[in-house]
């Protein structure tokens, strides 16, 4: 099978490093790529990946037989569509599923439809309804951009002037504010592959959204993560897939628009159940690189049944023991304006996958991005995993870069509890 998988993040590097491991796999082609995937996969070249007739001429010359869109911006922008249209298979969703990551009042819309528990919200557009509204929620303030913001259009805060100013600053931009009450309980990310009404589960993972150790600072995309969960309760995948993501599959299908593709729940483990904090489009980054590192089953065959329809009848993946940890390691002033051009070493070492990174004319490995490698360990245990990681973080330099200290740390020391 020929496989090309559209973007070029560490998300899009291990989904590479994957499909690399199968057997099923003839050939790979990333688009755009990066100094990373170089060695895994041709790079055909692809200037724009949000245009769907640039990604259908790039999939039909390259003769693929499955495209994997890896970041939501082309799945909201019609890629998904196109590559329908043109008889190509497509790992991702059409643009009027992807509303489910690209609109949260829409998420909120089909939640409320389907029935799935989620915080309850209220979208403002206009500065005027911004006081009654804050009143009405009271702290901690969950502030968001109602539109894609790749995580760092979230702000959750007790401090009620942050609030009100970050809500102004996003009006002030033209984008809708929502507003939800807060959720109390650890964050679980549950990727789950659906093809209009069949849904698959991967394993349930954990990243770490703020850009500090212990949660402080702003949200970033994710500077770190987990899987599995230790301590997850052992019905956990299963009730979220009942409760949760079979009831939403179903309820696209009943707006005429199936969900095929990867459906990804954000979740809170609170006193109540599990709850929906959010739904994306698309795998999760980083979670997708402490995932995709324990898959021992056929990366391609689960996507291309998945992009085909036949999920019923794929045999269900299968897992390695253990643990992943991943690590992001991340530029001086991200998540706010990055310093790029600077020589990384190190990085072409197992376990270092690629995100913003370039190769240099001189054969350099210079930063090009925020986030910058995604650094991956395993171990039979998560402390193993955790170790692992941290000592393949040890190994690389970036200059001025920044990596948390303590993802996993928790987990492994016993201090994550679900609300009773
Ligand atoms: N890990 C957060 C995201 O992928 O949106």
């Amino acid at each position: 099978m020929r496989v090309l998988v559209v973007g070029s993040g560490a998300r899009e590097h291990a989904l590479l490093l994957a499909l690399a491991a199968d057997p099923a796999v003839t050939a790979l082609a990333a688009a755009p790529g990066n100094a990373g995937t170089a060695g895994l996969a041709e790079h055909p070249g692809l200037a724009d990946p949000t245009s769907g007739p640039a990604v259908v001429d790039l999939a039909r010359r390259w003769k693929a037989d499955l495209v994997v869109v890896g970041p939501e911006a082309p799945l909201v922008a019609g890629v998904g569509d196109a590559l329908r249209e043109a008889g190509i298979p497509c790992f991702g969703p059409t643009a009027a599923a992807a509303r489910i990551e690209g609109s949260k009042a829409f998420a909120k819309d089909v939640m409320a439809a389907a029935g799935v528990p989620t915080a309850a919200s209220e979208v403002v557009d206009t500065p005027a309804r911004l006081d009654a509204v804050l009143d009405e929620f009271g702290a901690p303030w969950v502030v968001k951009d109602d539109g894609l913001a790749a995580g760092k259009g979230v702000l959750v805060t007790t401090d009620r002037d942050d609030a009100r100013a970050h809500a102004c600053g996003l009006l002030e931009d033209g984008h809708p504010v929502l507003f939800e009450s807060f959720l109390d309980g650890p964050e679980v990310s549950l990727f789950c592959c659906v093809d209009g009404t069949d849904v698959v589960p991967l394993l349930p993972a954990q990243d770490a959204k703020r850009l500090g150790d212990d949660d402080a600072g702003p949200n970033t995309g994710g500077m770190g993560a987990y899987a599995p969960l230790p301590w997850a309760p052992p019905s956990l995948v299963d009730d979220v897939v009942e409760r949760i993501v079979r009831p939403v599959a179903a309820e696209m299908v009943r707006r005429g628009t199936p969900f095929s593709g990867l459906l990804y729940a954000g979740l809170a483990l609170t006193a109540s159940g599990p709850q929906v904090v959010e739904f994306n489009a698309r795998f999760g980054d980083p979670e997708t690189q402490a995932v995709l590192a324990l898959m021992r089953s056929s990366l391609s065959s689960l996507l291309l049944a998945t992009a085909t329809g036949r999920l019923g009848s794929e045999p269900a993946p299968t897992w390695a023991d253990g643990y992943a940890v991943t690590v992001v390691v991340a530029a001086e002033g991200y998540p706010g304006a990055v310093r790029t051009g600077e020589v990384i070493t190190g990085s072409e070492a197992p376990g270092v996958l690629h995100a913003g990174t370039r190769r240099r004319d001189d054969g350099a490995v210079v930063s090009a991005g925020g986030r910058v490698l995604s650094v991956v360990g395993t171990g039979d245990t998560l402390a193993e995993a955790r170790a692992d990681a941290y000592a393949r973080v040890g190994a690389v330099h970036l200059p001025a870069g920044h990596a948390r200290t303590d993802i996993a740390r928790a987990a492994v020391e016993g201090r994550i509890a679900v609300p009773g």
